[in-house]
């Protein structure tokens, strides 16, 4: 490319997008822009846009090693249509390449990563599309978690807010770690207690089995509430699950229940 030419293009370049002006102005205007991309190699680029290359060379990733300007500006501008190819021609089968908008997230082609913007808008499907497993587990476990947009608690790519940004504990000072131990965060109706518990937990909600476990005189009273009530909550467990048959069978068959003579669970009755 000769070297007027090219000063030409910087001149009358304002002029050379308007096509009538560029008519008017033909006799002058020798413009680069016109040049075929055929014209122009990779080479080339970078003397008119060093910025571009810059950009490129530091965050471009693939962008810059697997990829030339030239695949992604097949022709040059403005003579052609289509200044540059779109994202689904070289990202398919995939189903986060399904969504579209890739230019919403990703804003600048040239360092499609670094320049990721995070979500402003609520987004839901977009998020799925590469988190499957949290759908999964959201519809195999309904809940009004479910109903909300992922943005509502994820507002930048791997951050995630807290349950006390949004809820009262039921305890003074329980803390989010507190939460974990009884709901999973994507489904938190799925509560099956797990770790360390203490009582008190239990107790905000059952007041009166802990007042009479902690009025029991017997060895039920020292044990933690989810040594007995294993599982999912709301579950209940079997005296024998622990004591078997522990007297004379004769005494078992006249007597089906336990509590019969034992009161109860909590406030269990024992002349031990
Ligand atoms: C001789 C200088 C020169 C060279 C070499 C050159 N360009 Fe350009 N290019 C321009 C000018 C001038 C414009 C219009 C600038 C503007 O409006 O910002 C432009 C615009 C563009 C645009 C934007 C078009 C639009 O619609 O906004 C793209 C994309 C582009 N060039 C890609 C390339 C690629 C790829 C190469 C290498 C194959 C290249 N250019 C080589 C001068 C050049
Ligand atoms: C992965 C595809 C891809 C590659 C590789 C690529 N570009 Fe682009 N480029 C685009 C897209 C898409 C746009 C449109 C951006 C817009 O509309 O803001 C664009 C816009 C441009 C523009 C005009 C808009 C602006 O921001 O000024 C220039 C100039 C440009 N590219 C130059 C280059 C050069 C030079 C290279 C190689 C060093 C290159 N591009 C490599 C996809 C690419
Ligand atoms: C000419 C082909 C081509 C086009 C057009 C293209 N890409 Fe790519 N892109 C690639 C290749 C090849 C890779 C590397 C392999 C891969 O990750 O799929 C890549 C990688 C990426 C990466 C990962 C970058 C990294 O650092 O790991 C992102 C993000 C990306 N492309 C987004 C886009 C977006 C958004 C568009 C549209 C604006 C687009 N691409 C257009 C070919 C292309
Ligand atoms: C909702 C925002 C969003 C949209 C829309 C979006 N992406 Fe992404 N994209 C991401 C996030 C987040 C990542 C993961 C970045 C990371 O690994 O840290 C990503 C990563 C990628 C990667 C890197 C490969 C990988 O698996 O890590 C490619 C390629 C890509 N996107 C292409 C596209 C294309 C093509 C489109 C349009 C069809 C698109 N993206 C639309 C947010 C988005
Ligand atoms: C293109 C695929 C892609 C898209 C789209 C995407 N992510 Fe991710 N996300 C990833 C990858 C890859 C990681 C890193 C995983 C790792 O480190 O194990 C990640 C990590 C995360 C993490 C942190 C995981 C951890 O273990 O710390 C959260 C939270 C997250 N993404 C939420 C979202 C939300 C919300 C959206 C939608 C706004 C979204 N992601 C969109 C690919 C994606
Ligand atoms: C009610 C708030 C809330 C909503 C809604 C929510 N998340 Fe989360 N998410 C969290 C919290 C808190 C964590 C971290 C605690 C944890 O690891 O369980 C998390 C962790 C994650 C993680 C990393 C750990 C894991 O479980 O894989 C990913 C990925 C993730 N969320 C994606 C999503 C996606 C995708 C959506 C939308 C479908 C979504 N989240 C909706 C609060 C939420
Ligand atoms: C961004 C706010 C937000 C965060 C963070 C959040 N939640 Fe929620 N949660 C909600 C909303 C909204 C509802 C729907 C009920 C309502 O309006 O109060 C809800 C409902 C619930 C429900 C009842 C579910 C139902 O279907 O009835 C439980 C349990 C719950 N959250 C626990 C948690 C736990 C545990 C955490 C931390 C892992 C957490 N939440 C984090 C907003 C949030
Ligand atoms: C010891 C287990 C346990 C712990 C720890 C726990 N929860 Fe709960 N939570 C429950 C149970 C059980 C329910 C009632 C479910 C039902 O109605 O069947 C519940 C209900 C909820 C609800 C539904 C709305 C309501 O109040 O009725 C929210 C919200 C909630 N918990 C938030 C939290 C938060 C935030 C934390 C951490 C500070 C937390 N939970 C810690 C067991 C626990
Ligand atoms: C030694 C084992 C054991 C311990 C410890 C225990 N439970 Fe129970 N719990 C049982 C058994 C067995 C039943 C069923 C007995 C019945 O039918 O009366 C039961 C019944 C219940 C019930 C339903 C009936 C009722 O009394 O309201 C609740 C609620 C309950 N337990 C809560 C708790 C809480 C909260 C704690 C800790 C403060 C706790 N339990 C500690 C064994 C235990
Ligand atoms: C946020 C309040 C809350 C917390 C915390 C809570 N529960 Fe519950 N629990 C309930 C509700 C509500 C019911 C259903 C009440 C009913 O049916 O009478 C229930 C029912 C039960 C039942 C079955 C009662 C029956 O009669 O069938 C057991 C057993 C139980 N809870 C044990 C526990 C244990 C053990 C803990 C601690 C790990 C615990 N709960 C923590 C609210 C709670
Ligand atoms: C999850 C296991 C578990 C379950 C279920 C359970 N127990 Fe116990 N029980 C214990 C343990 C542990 C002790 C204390 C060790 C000991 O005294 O042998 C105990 C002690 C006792 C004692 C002797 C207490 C004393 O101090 O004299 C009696 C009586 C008893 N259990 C009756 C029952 C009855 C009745 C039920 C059903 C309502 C029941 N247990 C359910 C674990 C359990
Ligand atoms: C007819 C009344 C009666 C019935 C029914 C009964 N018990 Fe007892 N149980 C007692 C008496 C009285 C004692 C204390 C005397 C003793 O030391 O054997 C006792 C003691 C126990 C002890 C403590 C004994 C030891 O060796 O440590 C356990 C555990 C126990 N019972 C469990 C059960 C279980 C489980 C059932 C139901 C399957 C049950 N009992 C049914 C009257 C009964």
């Amino acid at each position: 490319m000769s070297r007027s030419r090219f000063f030409a293009a910087e001149c009358f370049q304002p002029l050379c997008r308007q096509g009538r002006i560029l008519l008017l102005v033909a006799s002058f205007c020798v413009c680069a822009i016109a040049a075929d991309a055929a014209e122009l190699e990779r080479g080339d680029c970078g003397k008119c846009h060093s910025e571009k290359v810059r950009v490129l060379t530091v965050a471009g990733g693939p962008h810059a090693t697997e990829v030339g300007c030239l695949d992604c500006h097949p022709q040059h501008p403005p003579r052609s249509g289509t200044a540059f190819r779109a994202c689904d021609e070289c990202h398919q089968s995939r189903p986060h390449y399904e969504i579209g908008g890739c230019r919403h997230c990703h804003t600048d082609p040239h360092q499609p990563l670094v320049s990721l913007r995070d979500p402003l808008k609520p987004m839901r499907l977009e998020c799925l599309s590469c988190h499957p497993e949290v759908g999964r587990q959201m519809n195999e476990n309904p809940s009004r978690h479910g109903e909300l947009y992922c943005t509502r608690c994820h507002s930048r790519h791997k951050e995630v807010s807290t349950c006390l940004d949004c809820h009262e504990p039921h305890l003074a000072n329980q803390t989010n770690p507190d939460c974990g131990t009884c709901h999973p965060t994507h489904a938190p109706l799925r509560i099956v207690p797990a770790g360390h518990v203490p009582s008190r937990f239990c107790q905000v909600c059952h007041a009166q089995a802990a007042r009479d476990l902690a009025a029991t005189k017997t060895n039920h009273g020292g044990i933690n509430c989810l040594y007995c009530h294993q599982g999912p909550h709301r579950s209940i467990p079997d005296c024998q699950t622990c004591h078997g048959l522990p007297h004379a069978p004769s005494i078992h068959r006249q007597h089906r229940g336990c509590l019969n003579c034992h009161g109860g669970a909590h406030h269990l009755i024992s002349n031990r």
